[in-house]
């Protein structure tokens, strides 16, 4: 029996109230109390009956996480009252004046005590709620005027869309502030997603969290794993409560989930202290902190310190030591990778940043350089960031007394004398040489690695090893390795020499878009590889096609094509793939049960039991695609353990959900 429109109001107001009460369960505190099919369930309920009732869908339903409308701009926004910045402080003297400043101001005997919180390293934002309803979020902007990213901010799972009241009701208005930021596992799956589509990665996950926050598509935003810690409300004092301390608990209550490492500490000694565990806690903390902020726990005091024009007496962030340092550029060396992409790299006088010596730094590419235009002997400016290779910020060219000279970029290869080609449209130079050692060693490491065929003891290091013995000069060598050429190397014995033959065998029985991807053809990767193979099922057929057959293919598009028709058209490499699959390479025959998930869209989340890769190649053997991003075009989602926001948006968005073993029930 459907039901009628007061039947499915109520029903609608229950399950509202109950997927939020999971949710937080889930997103808040860690601690889910139902499976997470049954939470599926209602998810789903709530939408069939919101599609039956849209005029029943409320400002506050759990699918607005889904995203919604693309916008066209973002609108500006003032601030009710402006958003302050902190002045900064880099040591115990320096925290210990910020006390002696306050003691002239309220007199020698105030009671101080403080709250020290860890300084998070993202965007500050404003989320303005009305009788409980989140009604408004923006940016910071310049403090007085942000812009309004609600659309945005409505995806993220821990932030309320109505404030909890079981602990008391909150009041007319409240302007929580807080940090959005992306923790550092996001970031670094975000960077390589955006590594395999070509795209630009973000440099730190603090311009992915605010890349995040300025899309107009709120679906991407959703996709996107942010997060959030509350550290104020606007106007504390209208919650009725004494201390800073009570408002963050306060906001426990209305559904925040508030940053466990917030201490309340009785005297300077003890923020110092909090400032040691915050530094040794740092590196293992899965978010970006930069330091601490230090807040006068009493209201009553902060309202009598006021504030400076930009800035409150009574808070301070005490900054960890900086993770950029200048040094010398003593060098600028060039090497060459698999590709043949020449890299420039500097040489430094070693320098000390955020305790790790750095001596040599990533200067990206030809093009990054001469648009920085460093000179040797310069003084340039090094930065650590995380767990990133170091790089070169810029010259400080103050420094400049006229010593210091260009760096000549080289117009033949390092390693193989070649000229350097930087054709018009790029920014990499490249050895443009086939014969080039430096290019063979990488293609040899690639192909024996992990995104090539995998082989077991033949990694980066031992494949530099046999190829400096001169045993391998090419792929087409590594089947001709004998266990007698291995076991006698410094470090192989019998055992190690015989296991990598056997892992050679094993390798060779390959598939054809596994063996296009080792080959390391420039933009085929493990997608293109087996759209590739699916559409060509054998490399001679491959080889044949034209640049036109290719980029007709859904997924080819024309750099992809050209790279193919490119590759194909030397004939050292039709050379070498023969004698690949002459040697050793035994192609297995592609799965015919193919169309079973054809046209299929899947996307993976959580922590699968199988591993992903063997998860995606089954996919893409039984003719189905994988994307790492949830989207429209999204069929299913599969979700392992922990699978984390993406599961609600996928359900939202209508994606059926199902759980690993409902896939492998499936692909079976
Ligand atoms: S309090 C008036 N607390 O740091 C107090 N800020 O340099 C204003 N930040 O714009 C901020 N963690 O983006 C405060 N626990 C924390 C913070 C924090 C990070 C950021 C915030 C602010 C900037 C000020």
């Amino acid at each position: 029996m459907p039901l009628d429109r007061k039947q499915a109001a109520a029903r609608l107001t229950e399950l509202r109230r109950e997927i939020d009460h999971h949710a937080h369960r889930y997103y808040v505190l860690d601690d889910p109390v139902i499976s997470d099919g049954e939470y599926d369930r209602l998810f789903r309920e709530l939408l069939d009956l919101e599609a039956a009732w849209p005029e029943l869908i409320s400002p506050d339903s759990p699918s607005l996480r889904v995203g919604g409308a693309v916008l066209a701009g973002f609108t500006t926004v003032a601030h009710r009252l402006p958003m302050l910045s902190l002045e900064n402080v880099v040591s115990v003297a320096g925290i210990e004046d910020f006390e002696q400043r306050m003691r002239r101001f309220l007199g020698a005997d105030a009671a101080l005590s403080y709250v020290a919180e860890p300084k998070l390293d993202g965007l500050a934002v404003e989320l303005v709620y009305e009788d409980g309803l989140l009604v408004l979020a923006a940016t910071r902007g310049d403090g007085r005027r942000g812009e309004d990213i609600s659309a945005n901010i409505r995806t993220m799972p821990m932030i309320p869309l109505r404030l909890r009241n079981d602990k008391g009701k909150p009041p007319p208005l409240l302007e929580v502030r807080g940090e959005v930021f992306m923790d550092r596992a996001a970031f670094a799956a975000l960077n390589h997603r955006r590594f395999l589509d070509k795209e630009p990665l973000f440099a730190n996950p603090r311009n992915a969290a605010a890349g995040s926050l300025r899309q107009l598509d709120p679906m991407i935003a959703a996709g996107r794993s942010l997060d959030f810690y509350p550290y104020g409300v606007a106007e504390a004092d209208s919650l009725g409560l004494d201390r800073h301390s009570e408002v963050m608990l306060r906001l426990t209550d209305f559904g925040f989930k508030v940053n466990p490492h917030v201490r309340t500490c009785d005297d300077i000694a003890a923020v110092a202290a909090h400032f040691s565990r915050l530094a040794g806690l740092r590196s293992t903390l899965p978010y970006e902190i930069d330091g601490m902020v230090v807040k006068v726990d009493s209201l009553e005091l902060q309202a009598r310190l006021g504030v400076k024009t930009r800035s409150p007496r009574w808070a301070v962030a005490w900054k960890f030591p900086a993770v950029q340092a200048t040094t010398v550029l003593h060098a600028v060396e060039f090497s060459v990778g698999r590709t043949g992409a020449v890299t420039p790299v500097a040489a430094l006088k070693p320098v000390e940043i955020g305790g790790v010596t750095v001596s040599r730094a990533s200067l990206h590419n030809v093009t990054e350089l001469r648009r920085k235009d460093l000179r040797l002997g310069d003084t340039v400016l090094i930065q650590r960031a995380g767990d990133v290779i170091p790089e070169v910020v810029k010259a400080v060219t103050e420094n400049r007394d006229g010593s210091q000279e260009p760096v000549t970029v080289p117009e033949t290869c390092p390693v193989c004398g070649t000229t350097l080609e930087l054709p018009e449209d790029e920014v990499i130079l490249r050895c443009p040489s086939l014969a080039c050692p430096a290019q063979k060693l990488r293609a040899l490491a690639h192909f024996c690695g992990k995104n090539g065929l995998d082989i077991e003891g033949l990694g980066a290091r031992a494949v530099e090893q046999l190829f400096e013995a001169g045993l391998i000069a090419d792929v087409v060598d590594l089947f001709s390795l004998k266990k007698q050429d291995l076991e006698t190397l410094p470090g192989w014995g019998a055992k190690s020499a015989a296991k990598a033959i056997t892992a050679l065998e094993k390798a060779g029985m390959t598939r054809m878009s596994r063996l296009l991807t080792a080959l390391g053809i420039r933009f085929v990767g493990e997608v293109t590889g087996s759209l590739l193979e699916k559409h060509f099922k054998t490399i001679e057929r491959l080889a044949a096609a034209d640049f036109e057959q290719l980029a007709a293919i859904e997924g080819i598009g024309p750099q992809i094509a050209k790279s193919v028709v490119d590759f194909f058209a030397d004939p050292g490499n039709r050379e070498r793939i023969a004698a690949l699959q002459k040697n050793g390479i035994k192609l297995q025959p592609p799965d015919e049960s193919g169309a079973l998930l054809a046209g299929k869209v899947f996307l993976f989340t959580g922590s699968l039991r199988i591993s992903r890769s063997e998860a995606k190649t089954r996919v893409l053997e039984l003719g189905g695609q994988v994307v790492s991003a949830l989207s429209r075009r999204v069929d299913y989602l599969v979700c392992g353990e922990k699978p984390g926001s993406k599961r609600d948006k996928a359900i939202a968005a209508g994606v059926t959900v199902l759980s690993e073993t409902e896939f492998i029930d499936l692909i079976a």
